[in-house]
């Protein structure tokens, strides 16, 4: 399996007497999505976490392609772009400002005309010069999703994705992602939206209570 990018084994992840994942393998090949489903608590978000080495799993390890992952390591960082449920925004950057920023630290080639494609995309245009905190909620999680789509990628980690966008939004975020996958990127969905995860993932790993294979 030459392209397998993502290669997680047996994580496993307690907080104090509670086990909250229990050797969790899984694997993401390019081009592929693969979908995180379960209750809440069900620990998908610390999944996510210990894979991209935002949390110390107790166990197991993630490697993105052949190298341990760890979102602090700048050479996993060029390769991988998330969005968790912990979105922090520079407060005094306006919503352009922000994406150029994260652009250009990025190294994405073409910053300023990739910021103004995904600024269109993501229906911030008309906001575009506006602070983080004059933002609704939904114009908020859409600019956490462009701080993504403006890097450049190989691995999208996406926790709720489809969280507060509108019915018009979660439509696009499908595509996007069917797209992203085109394109040969690999995605790790973690979502409680039963039709997104069913138009967008090639395989879906359970967690918690009802846990068992797809
Ligand atoms: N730092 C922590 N200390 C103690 N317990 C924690 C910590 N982080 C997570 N937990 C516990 O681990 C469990 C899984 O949490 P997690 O946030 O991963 O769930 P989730 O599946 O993402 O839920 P949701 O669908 O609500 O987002 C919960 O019971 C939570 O209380
Ligand atoms: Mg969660």
């Amino acid at each position: 399996m030459a392209d397998v990018l993502l290669t997680v084994r047996g994580i496993t992840r307690r907080f104090g007497d509670r086990t909250i994942l229990s050797g969790v393998d899984l694997d993401v090949a390019a081009g592929e999505a693969v979908g995180v489903v379960g209750p809440n608590g069900s620990g998908k978000s610390t999944l996510l976490r210990c894979i991209v080495g935002t949390d110390d799993a107790d166990d197991g390890e993630a490697m993105l392609a052949g190298r341990v992952l760890d979102e602090r390591r700048p050479e996993i960082r060029r390769d991988l772009a998330m969005v968790m449920d912990d979105i922090d925004f520079f407060p005094d950057l306006s919503v352009v400002e922000h994406l150029d920023l994260v652009a250009r630290a990025h190294a994405q080639p073409d910053a300023e005309e990739v910021v103004n494609v995904v600024l269109d995309e993501v229906g911030l245009m008309e906001v575009s010069g506006q602070l983080p905190s004059t933002l609704s909620s939904g114009q908020r999680r859409r600019l956490a999703l462009a701080s993504a789509f403006v890097r450049p990628r190989r691995l999208l980690v996406l926790d709720e994705p489809e969280a507060r966008l509108d019915v018009d939004g979660v439509e696009w975020l499908g595509r996007k992602l069917l797209a992203e996958k085109a394109e040969g990127c690999a995605v790790l969905l973690v979502s409680h939206d039963p039709a997104l995860v069913e138009r967008v993932c090639n395989r879906v790993v359970r967690l918690g209570a009802d846990a068992g294979d797809d």
